[in-house]
């Protein structure tokens, strides 16, 4: 009977496994160690500067090696943002913090990536000290938007002007220096161990530069106007960058009086329900005062605090784990006050520019948060339905599985992983041949027919994570949709801790 019994139960698990297996298009399990190799890999694929010997994304050589040089600067490295040679501060600020959360939080599951993670955080943090060098001053951008935006060139042959913007005590910029100072203080504790002299550095550099942004408050929209916006134009004001900074200052320091910064304002935080734009003019959803990406920090201060409790000698810090379980009812498919939607496919969707953003960086917070919950043993109870820890958990997994390739257009949505994946993704340097193949200069408008052209990308810029599909889940697969086709350093920063964790 027994031994019946078990074939049964055999045959009827092998039926299941080839239905499952094929659904997703193979086994239906993922390569996360796979995805997450790739992932940090992208970050190479966008270094501006002088490209060291370890480079691996071999098809990318130096570039924008005069940045700062018409200010008597050296304000060379860095990342550029996206599919475009600027580099902006501000998102590159918000990419870094969240690269070294991600190291933070998972980098015990990274084995040998977590070097090729430090070195992408690195990246970043040598080029924002070169920014933050002088007190008083924060240099907070450089390449004149509109003229780069309106060619089509390879960041090796950029010749657009590389005019630096600053700001100052008398035109202040609170929010990009208080991002700068959460980078700076959030890297400073991966380093601790393995370097405390630059630690130290970039420590007490997050310490200037928060004093700076405290001390001299003001938006940079208002300091430096179109020359910062449309393209991140900072909607959701820069208390919620204040108090973000404060809480990693606090991480990364210990010292308390930044905690009670973080304590005396966080009621001061309007629910601010005004959509933000992105930088192409396109209108993102609010998330009813639950946002988080590189314009609105509010449930990421919210979760990174609850994380860290119970925080001995602290006074009553339970508002933060209030605020973390709304932020999570706002994003359970099943919770009776969530603000987010779903695609039919099941990926999670903001109306506006770049959704993978809030995809990536939303299931990074509900997976610190499972955490949080599994180490506590506390669930979340969204009106009549309670979620725990593996349902935050499971939640997520769909999320990044959906990503990599289990959804209706059955493709991966990271360059160079699975089968099918981007083909044209609207990235300069990725469409145009590679110095190697094509030496001479492209000038200006020489990249069109490149842009123009229906051929895939000559370059694979491996690991890069697209805007994704649209609200019925349908990917044109074209540079000319931008929206769908662009990556973004803030789309994969997060989504390296999450791939990591489930890696194991
Ligand atoms: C700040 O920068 C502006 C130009 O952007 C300049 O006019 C002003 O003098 C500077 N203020 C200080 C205190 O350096
Ligand atoms: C902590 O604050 C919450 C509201 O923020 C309140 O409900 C709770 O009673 C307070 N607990 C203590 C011990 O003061
Ligand atoms: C919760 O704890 C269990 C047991 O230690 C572990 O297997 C699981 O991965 C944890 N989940 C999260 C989200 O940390
Ligand atoms: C995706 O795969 C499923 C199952 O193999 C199939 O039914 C569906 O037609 C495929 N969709 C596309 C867009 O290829
Ligand atoms: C999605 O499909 C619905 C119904 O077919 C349609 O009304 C809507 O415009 C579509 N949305 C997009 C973004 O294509």
């Amino acid at each position: 009977m027994m031994g019946l019994l078990s074939l049964v139960m055999l045959l009827w698990l092998v039926a299941e496994v080839m239905v499952l297996g094929m659904a997703s298009g193979e086994d239906g399990q993922h390569d996360y160690a796979d995805a997450l190799v790739k992932s940090i890999l992208f970050f190479e694929g966008q270094r501006s500067g002088k490209l060291p010997s370890s480079q691996r994304m071999k098809w990318r050589k130096d570039s924008a090696l005069h940045d700062g040089n018409e200010i008597g600067m050296d304000l060379v490295g860095g990342y550029y943002d996206a599919g475009d040679n600027v580099k902006y501060n501000f998102p590159m600020a918000f990419s870094t913090t969240m690269l070294a959360w991600s190291v933070l939080e998972f980098g015990q599951f990274m084995g040998s990536e977590l070097n090729h993670a430090e070195e992408a955080v690195r990246w970043a943090t040598d080029y924002l000290l070169k920014a933050t060098s002088i007190s008083g001053l924060v240099y907070v951008q450089v390449g004149n938007p509109y003229e780069d935006h309106n060619c089509w060139q390879r960041p090796e042959d950029m010749d657009t002007p590389r005019i630096v913007y600053a700001v100052n005590t008398s035109r202040p910029g609170s929010e990009v220096s208080a991002e700068i100072a959460a980078a700076l203080a959030a890297s400073s504790i991966i380093f601790k161990s393995s370097n405390n002299l630059y630690s130290e550095k970039l420590l007490q550099r997050a310490e200037e530069v928060f004093d700076f942004a405290d001390k001299y408050q003001g938006s940079y929209k208002d300091s430096l106007g179109s020359w910062v916006c449309p393209f991140y134009c900072d909607w959701s004001g820069y208390k919620d960058e204040l108090l973000w900074a404060a809480a990693w200052l606090h991480k990364a320091s210990n010292k308390i009086e930044y905690l009670n910064y973080v304590v005396k304002n966080i009621g001061e935080l309007e629910s601010n329900n005004k959509p933000s734009e992105d930088k192409y003019n396109i209108k993102i959803a609010n998330n009813g005062g639950y946002e988080f990406g590189w314009d609105n920090k509010q449930a990421g201060i919210n979760v990174l605090i609850s994380s860290e409790l119970p925080l001995p000698g602290a006074s009553n810090l339970s508002i933060f784990q209030t605020n973390a379980n709304d932020f999570v009812c706002t994003i359970l498919p099943e919770s009776p006050t969530r603000s987010v939607q779903y695609s039919p496919g099941g990926l999670l969707f903001k109306p506006g520019g770049s959704n993978m953003q809030h995809t990536t960086a939303l299931s990074f917070l509900l997976l610190v948060y499972a955490r949080h919950l599994n180490r506590t043993n506390e669930v979340v109870h969204c009106g009549d339905t309670t979620a725990n820890s593996d349902r935050l958990t499971s939640h997520v997994k769909g999320q990044v599985d959906y990503i990599l390739g289990n959804n209706p257009m059955n493709m991966s949505y990271m360059v160079g992983y699975g089968e099918k994946f981007p083909q044209r993704i609207h990235h300069r340097g990725s469409s145009l041949p590679s110095i190697d193949k094509y030496p001479k200069h492209i000038k200006c408008k020489g990249g069109t027919p490149y842009y123009l052209s229906h051929k895939p990308n000559p370059n694979l810029l491996i690991g890069a994570v697209v805007g994704g599909p649209d609200a019925n889940d349908t990917y044109p697969d074209s540079r000319a949709f931008f929206v769908e086709s662009e990556p973004t350093t803030y789309i994969n920063a997060p989504l390296v801790g999450v791939l990591a964790f489930f890696k194991i």
